[in-house]
């Protein structure tokens, strides 16, 4: 899977944006489906056994329901939850390139196993049928004038079916929840740039607590999305067939328990993952996004308080679409903290990108003046920067040893600065060649004397 690393390209800085974006928009689709799914598997098996062991056929009829809708047809996960799984196996490859995290690969069997889900899922929505039109057959059978051994077949049969169904629900239960650990701990692995190394195995997971606040936030925005889903989908989109009074009570007790349980939790989950989250990757953005996120949490609570006090179906329709936005919100923030963390990682990349350009302009004849280190400073650098006191930029006495001596990290400032320090204001691109950003840095650091010169570059011409 590291495979996928090594065959992504540098990206340029755009590119790198659109990146990021198009993780935020995968992520939109992808958080209030998959969050319906995997809490409409839950109940659906947890109701089926339940039904089943007190004999209620209103749960039987619930747990049918819950992965019907969940599962209505098969464009619905492969649009809303497979795709988007798959697309973001190569946002990360794109961005994590030449890094040590274990984020695609984490994600990469994220996918595989939410496929392995499905496929037991859909085997089990379908012996449900299979389990009906059995039984609906041996009535027939009994009422009319079969033979006592066909209808002993039949019944050996429709039992037969009911075991495997209930495998193949409590397997695709196991399996999505394994998916769901994989995909938040492909985020978690990705987000703080401190995890690229410390986490090196899935086992060091364990040893995280980000990890477990972010297994917990995606149960509960699960919880959340399965509530306010199935009001939605048994109250409002079928509207026209009103349920009887016993079963909309059921459905209606449980989905708004599930939803007072989201609301608590998730708000308080939000906030503890701040806490967790590296100063580097912090930022107004990320604080503005999260606050109105969760600013909809409540306005989708207030929707279905007055549902709760009024059932007026289109209070469902309200809630879920700002619950569902609320949802987008959190997932537009992981990109947020990922753009954060990766800031350095960007120009890294970028800077590998200009080196390649240049390579194969020189392999195509076109030779530039490249200047020497002491020229550009004194032309270009000095306005600024002095490098024993601050001017206009800090001294380079006071920044550069913070790079311990990594050439390649401050040429890639150099080439694409970003911001930095508050104290300062942030530094003008200077429009280097990567040739000239080596000599200038080589000439830095021979006159600060670190004397390390960490040579990762690839090979640029020593000036
Ligand atoms: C117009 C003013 C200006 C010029 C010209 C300029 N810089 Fe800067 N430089 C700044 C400022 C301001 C900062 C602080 C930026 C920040 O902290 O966000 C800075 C920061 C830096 C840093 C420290 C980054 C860090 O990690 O904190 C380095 C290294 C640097 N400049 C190198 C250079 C080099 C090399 C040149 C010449 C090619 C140059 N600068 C030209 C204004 C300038």
């Amino acid at each position: 899977m590291d495979v996928l690393k090594t065959l992504a390209f540098p990206p340029s800085v755009e590119h790198y944006h659109l990146l990021l974006l198009i993780g935020a928009l995968i992520s939109i689709v992808f958080y209030p489906y998959f969050g319906f799914l995997l809490g409409a598997s839950f109940f659906s098996y947890r109701y089926e056994k339940k039904g089943r062991k007190e004999g209620n056929p209103l749960y039987l009829r619930l747990a049918k329901d819950l992965i019907g809708t969940a599962l209505y047809n098969k464009t619905l996960p492969t649009f809303l939850a497979l795709l988007p799984a798959f697309s973001i196996i190569f946002v990360y490859a794109q961005l994590l390139q030449t890094t040590d995290s274990i984020a695609v690969s984490l994600a990469c069997s994220g996918f595989v196993l939410l496929l392995i889900a499905l496929a037991f899922l859909y085997a089990y929505k379908y012996t449900f049928r299979l389990g009906d039109i059995l039984e609906g057959y041996s009535d027939v059978l009994k009422k009319g004038k079969g033979s006592s051994d066909t209808i002993l077949d039949i019944e050996h049969y429709s039992e037969d079916n009911v075991r495997s169904h209930l495998r193949f629900g409590r397997n695709g239960l196991i399996f999505i929840l394994l998916a769901t650990f994989f995909m938040a701990s492909s985020i978690v692995a990705a987000a703080d740039s401190d995890n690229w190394i410390r986490v090196s195995s899935v086992l060091d997971l364990f040893i995280l607590p980000d990890m477990y606040v972010r297994f917990f936030q995606f149960i509960a925005l699960a919880a959340g999305a399965t509530g306010i889903g199935l009001l939605f989908f048994l109250f409002w989109w079928k509207k026209e067939q009103p349920l009887e009074d016993e079963y909309a009570h059921l459905v209606r007790d449980l989905s708004i328990r599930l939803i007072v349980g989201s609301l608590l939790a998730l708000p308080a989950l939000v906030l503890l993952g701040f806490f967790l989250l590296p100063g580097q990757s912090m930022s107004g953005t990320l604080f503005a996004v999260a606050g109105l996120g969760v600013a909809l949490l409540f306005l989708s609570a207030q929707f279905v308080y007055a549902y709760a006090k009024e059932p007026q179906p289109h209070h469902t329709a309200s809630a879920l679409f700002v619950f569902a936005f609320a949802l987008a919100l959190f997932g537009a923030n992981d990109q947020v903290a990922l753009y954060n963390a990766t800031k350095g990682q960007a120009a890294l990349l970028s800077y590998r990108h200009d080196l390649e350009t240049e390579d194969l302009r020189a392999k195509l004849g076109f030779v530039g003046v490249v200047l020497t280190g002491e020229d550009i400073y004194n032309g270009r650098c000095s306005a600024c920067h002095l490098f024993d006191q601050k001017k206009i930029g800090p001294a380079y006495k006071d920044v550069i040893p913070k790079y311990a001596g990594s050439k390649e990290k401050i040429m890639a400032f150099v080439l694409n600065p970003v911001k930095m320090n508050p104290a300062f204001p942030p530094m003008p691109n200077q429009g280097l060649k990567p040739a000239e950003a080596d000599s200038i840095v080589c000439y830095i650091l021979r006159r600060l004397g670190t004397g390390i010169v960490k040579s990762s570059t690839p090979a640029v011409t020593q000036k």
